[in-house]
């Protein structure tokens, strides 16, 4: 980890921004966190409280504290969690939020753009892929520079299900859910293993009678946030831990290879449109999004994800 000054901005200090805040002081990300939300009162005592918690870190002090725009000078890595999420119910879609947090979106990134260019900005406003592109597309910021959440988090609950139908660390399943952040993230079958026992050895490895019926886990990834959403109201801490693993991939440089939402540049022959693939993540942001060999079957799964974000993004003039 960097032990250089490391600053941490957090837009948005919400259900979601505060499990941002509360993890990133765990992980030890950043030696000062600032946090922004037109709701001041709030911001404040989101921040007086964590104030309290950093003492009990044994590393070097943690400097939380409220701000304004003028604090992402010199941010490394300004996460967004502003705007408002779905509320529970039936039938529930991300991209119902998209006219809304759009003009979020365009509230935001110019206060951004005023102070810098430089710091990696995180999306995590819903509809996700949408307000990634939108940020990247409508303020000129630095392509490599700004991605989204994405599929991080279908991926982790993805590799959740799996390690519990195998009864393994989930931590030693490698693979991914791309395309949207939302109804039609898929799982890239033809990628996934366990310690390196493909998908198709799976069952034989772990003597299962009956295999996995992948369209069933396919649907309960997808069901994760709606069952969190309509049991708790809310969801904030896969998202946080999702975001926050992303931020320290940045703040420590560690290259890591994550799937997150960016403009596709002509990938799988898409472009105009934000989707998640795996990506190497540096200080620098994004360094390369991979063009992954995937079947027939993932490819058209692919290109229904890029239809349904291209269909508002259109709907939205973007
Ligand atoms: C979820 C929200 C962050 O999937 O979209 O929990």
């Amino acid at each position: 980890m960097k032990s250089l000054k490391s600053k941490l901005v957090i837009i948005g200090v919400g259900h979601v921004g505060s499990a941002v805040l509360n993890r990133a002081i765990a992980f030890q990300l950043a030696n000062e966190i600032v946090l922004i939300d037109m709701d001041e009162k709030k911001a404040f005592g989101e921040a007086l409280d964590s104030s309290h918690a950093t003492p009990c870190n044994y590393s070097q002090n943690i400097n939380v504290h409220i701000g304004d725009y003028s604090e992402c000078k010199d941010a490394g890595v300004i996460i967004i969690a502003a705007g408002p999420s779905i509320m529970p119910g039936e039938n529930l879609d991300r991209l119902v939020l998209a006219e809304r947090n759009i003009a979020v979106i365009h509230d935001i990134m110019p206060q951004i753009t005023h102070y810098t260019k430089d710091a990696v900005i995180i999306m995590i406003t819903n509809p996700l892929d949408v307000t990634t592109y939108c940020a990247a597309k409508c303020f000129d910021y630095p392509e490599n520079r700004l991605f989204g959440t994405g599929t991080t988090l279908e991926t982790l609950r993805f590799k959740r299900i799996i390690a519990n139908h195998y009864n393994v660390d989930a931590k030693d399943v490698q693979g991914y859910m791309l395309g949207e952040h939302g109804n039609s993230a898929f799982p890239a079958w033809s990628l996934l293993n366990i310690g390196g026992i493909p998908a198709d050895q799976l069952d034989n490895f772990f003597n299962k009678s009956e295999s996995l019926d992948r369209q069933e886990v396919a649907k309960a990834v997808v069901q994760v946030a709606y069952d969190v959403l309509n049991c708790k109201g809310y969801t904030n801490t896969g998202i946080a831990m999702g975001a926050c693993r992303l931020a320290k991939a940045v703040l420590g440089n560690e290259r890591s290879i994550l799937p997150v939402s960016t403009p596709l540049k002509g990938e799988y022959g898409l472009t105009n449109v934000a989707l998640s693939l795996p990506s190497l993540i540096s200080e620098n942001g994004i360094e390369r999004r991979f063009e992954v060999n995937l079947p027939t079957d993932e490819l058209e799964k692919l290109h229904f994800s890029a239809n349904s974000i291209k269909g508002v993004l259109l709907a939205n003039k973007l």
